[in-house]
């Protein structure tokens, strides 16, 4: 900070920009020039501006930080007024016609497209980890059989860092490498044994000879059979699901990661943090969520009154609205695209015909144009999961699969990012001072 007169001062940018902000306190009447570096001003800068020595400093006072940026990342991108989404700058659409999952996640985590070489080798070290260890079976198994599979994919995913007690290192290149492979790997493993273990089914080893999608819906669904052929054009839906899920920035369960990520846990601690924050129904569980409402409404008929009461504020549009989208979010695009693919090998779903309804009159309605509120991801992925055989419970547990190469990608981002500390949010302090304590008698 530079004091160029009495007034006025200055704070250096450490980019070499000369954009600034000025600032009058007009407490004191002191100005303050702050610099400006990305379209951001350092929450730290007005910590100087202060009515005396003995003041604490201004804060930013941002619940649920609907305006604060928390890292500096080279992820995801997302414009949210035009409904742009890419990945390494790679519109999303281009990856959900040309890529894999598994390829998404290594552009995700390493930062780059495979060459073919590089793309086998991650492929054959994913595929070659995705068992787990016989006593974590044990471990689900002890579940009760009526257990939320997200809650059993949350505690098995903690349980995990118990088996790998070496990813503690977070220092060591190579023990982050395996906990990002043993990651993406194990999780469709847990999340198909949380499914037989709510359907009594006796859980299904993974089978390497398939896909990444392929073996995942064999360890769901096989039934009997020696081998499991998973319909190509299922396998190649769920690779799509995939993929649009895989990451979105600094979403509640993502911003979880890193926060719990900052105390320097192992990774499978803190991805189990991510799980624990999509568990809720205004971030992953809104899936869930649709299902039960399109069911509530019950036809076409209750699609009236069913916005009448979204109006009064006595119901919520499930699957409507999003922090950043305040335009068509891209992914929904994608997934009605292939709501009728998945429904010609499974045949017609009756939530369909109410969804496109519901979904036509509410952008013609102004209550939500004039809101900004348009379908998002989780509109219609329910829809294209249950038309697969999942019970709704699965939605969630699908989505956190597909989320784990995002939430693992933004963890190593986070731990080589010298700029970033343990996450330690300030508060404004609302409550009663120097009270003395009563004895339990006189109250
Ligand atoms: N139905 C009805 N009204 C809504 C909805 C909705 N789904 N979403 C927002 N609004 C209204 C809200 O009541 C408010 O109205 P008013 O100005 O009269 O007070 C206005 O729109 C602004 O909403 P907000 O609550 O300030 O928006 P937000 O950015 O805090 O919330 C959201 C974003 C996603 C939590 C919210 O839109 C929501 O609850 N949607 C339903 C749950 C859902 O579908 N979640 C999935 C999000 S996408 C996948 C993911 O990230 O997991």
């Amino acid at each position: 900070m530079v004091e160029t007169g009495n007034k006025q001062v200055h704070m250096r940018n450490p980019s070499g920009s000369d954009e600034t902000l000025t600032v009058t306190d007009n407490r004191t009447g002191k100005s303050y020039q702050l610099p400006i570096t990305d379209g951001t001003v350092k929450s730290m800068d007005l910590r100087r501006i202060k009515i005396d020595d003995d003041d604490f400093g201004l804060m930013t006072y941002d619940p649920a930080y609907t305006n604060t940026a928390e890292c500096r990342s080279t992820i995801t991108y997302i414009d949210g007024d035009k409904g742009i989404l890419e990945h390494r700058g790679i519109p999303i659409e281009q990856l959900c016609e040309h890529s894999t999952c598994l390829e998404v996640a290594y552009l995700l985590i390493v930062g780059h497209l495979p060459t073919e070489n590089e793309l086998g080798a991650w492929v054959d070290e994913i595929t070659h980890h995705t068992y787990v260890h016989e006593n974590l079976k044990a471990f689900m198994q002890g579940f009760r059989y009526d257990a939320h599979p997200m809650g059993m994919l949350l505690a098995s995913v903690g349980a995990l860092s118990t088996f790998y007690p070496g990813a503690k290192n977070i220092d060591d290149p190579e023990q982050r490498h395996m906990a990002a492979v043993r990651l993406i790997a194990k999780m469709p493993t847990l999340a198909a044994f949380a499914h037989r273990h709510n359907q009594g089914l006796p859980y299904v080893y993974p089978d390497n000879r398939l896909n990444y999608t392929g073996n995942f819906l064999s360890m769901l669904f096989k039934i009997g059979e020696s081998t499991f052929e998973p319909d190509p054009r299922l396998e190649r839906a769920l690779e799509v699901l995939f993929i649009l899920h895989a990451d979105h920035e600094q979403n509640c369960s993502t911003a979880a990661v890193r926060g719990v990520g900052s105390s320097r846990v192992d990774p499978y601690s803190a991805v189990a943090a991510g799980v624990a924050a999509l568990y809720g129904p205004l971030h992953g569980g809104a899936n869930e969520e649709v299902l039960k409402m399109l069911r509530r409404i019950g036809s076409v008929e209750n699609i009236p009154g069913f916005l009448q009461e979204v109006k009064n504020k006595s119901e919520k549009l499930m699957g409507f609205g999003h922090r950043v989208y305040k335009n068509y979010d891209p992914r929904a695009r994608i997934i009605k695209q292939h709501v009728d693919g998945v429904l010609e090998v499974k045949g017609k779903s009756p939530l369909l015909h109410i969804a496109t309804e519901l979904e036509k009159r509410a952008l013609d309605d102004e209550y939500f144009s004039s809101r900004k509120l348009y379908p998002n991801v989780d509109f219609y992925s329910g829809i294209i999961y249950e038309a697969f055989g999942m019970p709704s419970e699965m939605f969630t547990v699908i989505f956190a699969v597909a989320r784990t190469s995002g939430w693992v990608a933004q963890w190593l981002e986070m731990v080589n990012d010298s700029e970033q500390k343990i996450a330690r949010p300030r508060q404004i302090y609302t409550g009663a001072r120097e009270e003395n304590y009563v004895p339990i008698a006189d109250r």
